[in-house]
């Protein structure tokens, strides 16, 4: 999938716009708050309508203006054009897809499926197991979306278990013992499933920067292993009495990435940290891409923060050599990308006016 038209009207700094992106690479150069966040937030908006960076989405809309709008075609590798729409104002959200209204935005992410990396993303390493879960989660979904189904199957025989933790009612425990370890099982075997076929793109693309070095994924299921997970629901409830939630499951559940041989946290350079994201989102686009046709597309938001010359040379040469539709911003124009060459395309952003170079 990729995007060939985007409208925007009314979001943030950016002027009334409509552009055709490039099917690969666009570059979206300008200075500091020339509103080249802005323009990814508008795209991410047809995706998951909702914003990456803010946790409100109404704040999204321009100082003064009643609403914003943001529209745009998704071509699939099929060459099927999907429109959608995207029109919110505080209390307000529409979404439109093929000229339908939707109530959710589920259906938007397979239609138009998106990956973002920015400065802060390398909290995905760093942060709380729960960034890691749902990394494996989106990927999981994207390979199978019947996924989904057992997913909140698992997540509503744990709430229903907690629920009677809390009121102490150990009697009525066992048949959501049983509903949560068939279907947590089911998570978990297929997390493990997804990340087995990552590794191998992972070790190719990470390879790239760190080539002395030996890279891996491990998982952690979130309880023992060794032991039957319905096993420990039914025995051990005392630790879960005493915490008011269910200690062992999926819910639990994590990865690590291991860096020579070790986990990363509390090992690598902040660069290094950005460039293992890297390595794993641009894997994560690699699967959907091999499954799909296509990955949907890729937006990376401030490429060269924090990475020195050899790297982000080594970054433009894997994004040179991929499928997938990049948007990517940068304060300074990179020599190596031009306009022209097949499917490039550079938009410079000054104070809200997006204008292809
Ligand atoms: N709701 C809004 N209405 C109008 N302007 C806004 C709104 N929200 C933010 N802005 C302004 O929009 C401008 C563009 O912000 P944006 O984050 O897109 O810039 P940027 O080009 O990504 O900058 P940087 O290089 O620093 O990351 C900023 O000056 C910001 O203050
Ligand atoms: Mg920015």
């Amino acid at each position: 999938m990729s995007l060939i038209k985007l409208r925007i009207e009314g979001l943030r700094n950016l002027l009334p716009v409509s552009i055709e992106p490039a099917p690969r690479l666009n570059y979206i150069v300008g200075p500091n708050a020339s509103g080249k966040t802005s323009l990814l937030e508008a795209i991410y908006l047809l995706s998951r309508a909702r914003s990456f960076r803010s946790p409100n989405a109404h704040q999204l809309v321009q100082f003064g203006a009643p609403l914003l709008t943001v529209s745009g075609q998704v071509v699939s590798p099929e060459a099927d054009i999907a429109t959608i729409g995207v029109q919110l104002a505080k209390g307000h959200r529409e979404i439109h897809l093929k000229g339908r209204p939707l109530v959710s935005s589920a259906a938007l992410m397979r239609v138009f499926p998106l990956l973002v990396i920015q400065p802060s993303g390398i909290a995905l390493l760093e942060g709380p197991p729960k960034l890691r879960r749902n990394f494996m989660d989106f990927g999981v979904y994207h390979q199978d979306p019947d996924y989904l189904d057992g997913w909140r199957r698992y997540t509503r025989a744990l709430h229903h278990r907690n629920a009677l933790l809390r009121a102490s009612r150990v009697r009525e425990l066992t048949p959501w013992n049983h509903e949560m370890a068939r279907y947590g099982i089911m998570v978990h075997e297929a997390r493990t499933a997804y990340l087995e076929q990552l590794k191998p793109l992972f070790e190719e693309i990470g390879g790239r920067f760190f080539n002395d070095t030996p890279l891996g994924l491990r998982i952690h299921p979130g309880w023992d292993i060794n032991q039957p997970l319905e096993t420990i629901l039914d025995k051990e409830h005392q630790l879960d009495l005493r915490y008011g939630h269910t200690q062992a499951g999926p819910h639990k559940g994590d990865f690590s990435v291991l860096f020579g041989h070790k986990p990363v946290k509390g090992l690598v350079s902040r660069g290094q940290m950005k460039l293992l994201v890297y390595a794993l989102l641009l894997a994560q686009a690699g699967l959907m891409e091999e499954r799909h046709g296509s990955s949907g597309c890729v937006l990376i938001d401030d490429i060269a923060s924090e990475l020195d010359e050899p790297n982000q040379q080594a970054l433009m040469n894997i994004l040179a050599g991929r499928k997938t539709q990049f948007f990517i911003t940068a304060t300074h124009r990179d020599a190596r990308v031009t306009q022209g060459s097949a499917g490039v395309g550079v938009f410079e952003i000054a104070q809200g006016r997006i204008i292809k170079a």
